[in-house]
């Protein structure tokens, strides 16, 4: 947490301060919302959508090393933080007249093959073009290098949030130590609990058939401390995650999820977001709306409103907009005005304001689960795929549990989720009730959402996915090729294979395959999960090879 005390470090060459305990997006933020990455293809100006390390919107380079989540890098006194490739600034990127060159953008993906001689000179080409950083500096590589981690655990549970940290109680209470891992910067301990904090879980392979440690978790400590966890028992409590949204210029400066939103105001009314559209009329809308208070000048919905957004709204005097589509921002290097227009054909309208902020659905970081072999379902209440659970929380694999909002529960039984799942772990009763599920049937509110919004005039770019720079139009160009189903239309146009795993536009091109292909959302399938989970360095992988070299079996 930031207290008084200064750091001093330097962003593109000039002398900046940070609270101690501030991330570097937190210092940047003091003058409004940064914007420090150009797109990676056409060159636009980029802003954190995220705030909580799952975008591609902050990426610095730190001390020579590449691709650093400004959001999640803590400021060290005398750091030296610099944009990746734009120059002279991600604002106002020189390369950005290649647009004009080539409307269509370089197509760095299919391009730059032939002939084979010239492939070295091409891939300092694409660098220079992709709008990543180069590769670390020596020094900075040299410092990444550490010792893994192995250890073991009766249970780990991945996820401190409340459910992860209920079941951490639970089994506590019952005289167990679980060992927690946690992403997260400032993550409270849980006494009599071991916590693994920074730590990011990226692959959980199928148990192994032997019993014994029958896990391994593998995952790094930031920086790039590989880590290999043993464990009897999983509960994957990895929550949930606010949701992007296509529209123009959905990419822009200025465009965040309530994540980031919550992350960039630490007190009521005291962020770099001074005029925000909130876009969303449910639980998560009232929580940013609580947060943003009098910065907030008006709450667009796709559907109806909850009582609880409109008091809120109305306690503030701002204006409310159910059933509305959000067409499009106006602002070429930050959102200056959304473009609103009434469901059904209504006259188009703007407000001006200088942030939107998604807080219209939440969903699930379900990956473990794929990847460890469990069954899922799709639930159409919230448009994803949840592992198919038994009430107590046990998942199709032996031994691998599943709490709160992964597991697909809603409202006030996330926590109480926690120690459901705890309790099936150690094969304990749970007396509690029953916990509510988001339901299983029925279309995602979204679904005739994008059918009204995509059907109409579409001027301009509309980035589906913003770590590629794929268009939505690309993907309904594939549709048109005769390309079907999510894993190949993904392969075809490079849509969610960015750092952010496709969190961010996979959902949505799923559910417009699904209109598209007049299919329902399971039909068209998911795609295929590999490992990592998140981006993981080598050098933390690299090291737990060694490690797991002739290790024995358990
Ligand atoms: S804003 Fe930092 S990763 Fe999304």
């Amino acid at each position: 947490m930031a207290s008084g005390t200064e750091r001093r470090f330097s962003w593109r060459g000039r002398p900046t301060t940070a609270r101690d305990g501030e991330t570097i997006l937190e210092a940047l933020a003091h003058d409004g919302l940064p914007s420090v990455v150009r797109s990676p293809r056409y060159h636009r100006p980029r802003g954190p959508l995220c705030g909580v390390g799952q975008c591609t919107g902050c990426l610095v380079r730190v001390n020579g090393r590449p691709n650093v989540r400004a959001c999640r890098q803590v400021v060290a006194s005398g750091d030296v933080v610099e944009n990746g490739n734009a120059w002279p600034s991600p604002r106002f990127d020189l390369l950005g007249v290649l647009d004009t060159a080539f409307p269509s953008g370089i197509d760095t993906l299919h391009g730059f093959r032939r002939p084979a001689f010239l492939t070295g000179l091409y891939q300092r080409v694409v660098r220079r073009l992709s709008g990543y950083s180069g590769p670390p500096s020596p020094e900075a590589a040299r410092a990444l290098a550490s010792a893994p981690d192995v250890r073991t655990a009766t249970t780990v549970i991945v996820g401190a949030g409340p459910a992860g940290r209920a079941a951490a109680r639970a089994l506590v209470d019952a005289g167990e130590r679980p060992l927690v891992v946690d992403r997260g910067l400032r993550v409270p301990e849980v006494p009599g609990a071991e916590l693994l904090a920074r730590s990011t879980a990226t692959f959980l392979p199928p148990p192994s058939a032997d019993g014994g440690w029958a896990f391994s978790l593998v995952g790094f400590t930031e920086p790039a401390r590989g880590f290999a966890i043993r464990a009897r028992r999983v509960i994957v409590a990895t929550g949930g995650y606010d949701a992007a949204l296509w529209f123009g210029g959905a990419d822009r400066p200025g465009v965040v999820t309530a994540d980031g939103a919550l992350a960039l105001t630490p007190a009521p009314g005291a962020g770099p977001l001074r005029r925000a559209v909130v876009f969303g009329g449910g639980d998560r809308a009232a929580t940013t709306i609580d947060r943003l208070h009098e910065s907030v000048v008006a709450v667009v919905a796709p559907g109806e409103i909850r009582p609880e957004v409109v008091r809120r709204a109305s306690d503030l005097g701002v204006p409310l907009y159910p059933r509305t589509l959000l067409r499009s921002v106006t602002g070429r290097r930050r959102v200056r005005s959304v473009r609103l227009e009434s469901r059904g054909g209504g006259a188009p309208f703007h407000v001006e304001c200088d942030s939107v902020v998604l807080a219209h659905r939440r969903l699930p970081h379900p990956q473990l689960f794929f990847q460890a072999g469990a069954r899922m379902r799709w639930r159409g209440g919230a448009g994803a795929y949840f592992p198919e659970l038994t009430d107590a929380g046990a998942t199709s694999v032996p031994g691998l549990f599943a709490a709160g909002t992964v597991a697909g529960v809603v409202g006030d039984d996330v926590a109480t989720s926690g120690e459901r799942a705890a309790k099936a772990a150690l094969g304990a009763p749970f007396d509690g009730p029953a916990p509510r599920w988001i339901p299983a049937d029925g279309p995602a509110e979204l679904e005739g959402y994008y059918r009204e919004l995509l059907g109409g005039p579409r001027p301009g770019r509309w980035v589906a996915c913003p770590c590629e720079d794929v268009l939505v139009a690309e993907i309904e160009e594939a549709h048109r090729a005769g390309y079907r189903g999510v894993e190949v239309v993904k392969r075809y146009t490079g849509v969610g294979t960015g750092l952010c795993q496709g969190r961010y536009c996979l959902p949505e091109t799923l559910l417009t395959l699904a209109r598209l292909e007049g299919r329902t959302p399971p039909e068209v399938g998911y795609i295929t999960q590999r490992p990592p989970v998140h981006p993981t360095p080598l050098a933390a992988l690299a090291a737990l090879r060694e490690e797991f070299a002739g290790e024995p079996a358990p």
